[in-house]
């Protein structure tokens, strides 16, 4: 008789019965990161075991929302990697620039630090009126902080050595205002940035982009998942446009990875080249 992990098997019944009921698919995720996840959410639930919470979270919608809060890692940080961005000020900015108008897609964009660090870096190179900042993410919770742009106080120190380290010049604490122990952004680095939900599993892109930053959310989908958003990015980027992954990610041996050439290795910034149609299109 063949022997089965009972636990990794009510591990799958649940995530199928996730996506029939709710259409949020996390089959394609890391088998050993979703584990790890989902078993931390069981310990703090009142659930003994996968099965027990299965029924009732196939019935319970805000306890599957609580089960999503639990799955998605959704850690980041104000000029998050400042040599990243420190690069994209020097290196991305000056095309960017030769564009009448520019669409920037962060996908992933979690509590909206990485939107708004990419804001103030445009605005402060003379771009505030000439982007558009598309910022989604499959939890809804986070997008609601994140279209707050309320932070801790306390992390503004480091918020601020980052920027520093960035690149940025000006004063840091031109970019909020403290209030009690929280710092409110200002209004003005919000105007140009829409927050959406929407999931890479499953949704379609929404029109040409000249930049995509996708930084530290693939590293927990398996090759397919990655593959699919690869391509879901390719076909919203315009040609010449960037793609960005996060440090520990890479195009090496992915699909369209030989459409793209990287512009300052290791920062995982990829151009998209010209005759990346072409390419495509003969490759069938
Ligand atoms: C670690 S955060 C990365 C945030 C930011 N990009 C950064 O690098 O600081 C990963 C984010 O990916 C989001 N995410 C996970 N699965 C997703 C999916 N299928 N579609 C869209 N976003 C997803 C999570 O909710 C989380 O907010």
């Amino acid at each position: 008789m063949k022997t089965v992990d009972v636990e990794d098997l009510e591990i799958r019944l649940l995530l199928e019965g996730v996506q029939h009921v709710y259409g949020y698919d996390f089959r394609e995720y890391a088998a050993s990161s979703i584990k790890r996840r989902l078993t931390h959410w069981l310990a703090e639930s009142e659930f003994d075991t996968f099965s027990e919470a299965q029924s009732q979270l196939l019935r319970d919608r805000s306890l599957f929302e609580n089960l999503l809060r639990g799955i998605t890692v959704n850690v980041t940080e104000m000029f998050r990697d400042p040599a990243f961005f420190k690069v994209v000020r020097e290196q991305v900015v000056p095309f960017l620039k030769t564009y009448p108008f520019v669409k920037i897609w962060h996908a992933g964009c979690a509590s909206g630090e990485e939107a708004y660090s990419m804001a103030i870096l445009l605005n402060e190179e003379g771009m505030e009126d000439r982007y558009r900042i598309y910022a989604t993410d499959i939890n809804e919770t986070v997008l609601h902080k994140a279209e707050e742009g309320v932070m801790p106080l306390a992390e503004m120190q480091r918020f601020t050595r980052n920027y520093q380290k960035s690149g940025g010049a000006a004063s840091f604490a031109n970019y909020y205002t403290a209030r009690y122990d929280r710092a409110v952004l200002s209004p003005a680095l919000k105007k140009n940035i829409v927050f959406a939900p929407h999931n890479l599993a499953t949704d379609a892109a929404f029109g040409e982009m000249n930049m995509i930053l996708c930084r530290n959310v693939m590293i927990y989908f398996k090759h397919s998942l990655k593959e699919r958003c690869l391509e879901l990015f390719d076909g919203s980027l315009s040609a010449g446009g960037f793609l960005c992954l996060g440090l520990k990610e890479t195009l090496e041996r992915k699909k369209i990875g030989e459409a793209y050439e990287e512009l300052a290795p290791p920062m995982r910034i990829y151009r998209k080249g010209y005759a990346a149609e072409t390419l495509r299109n003969g490759r069938g």
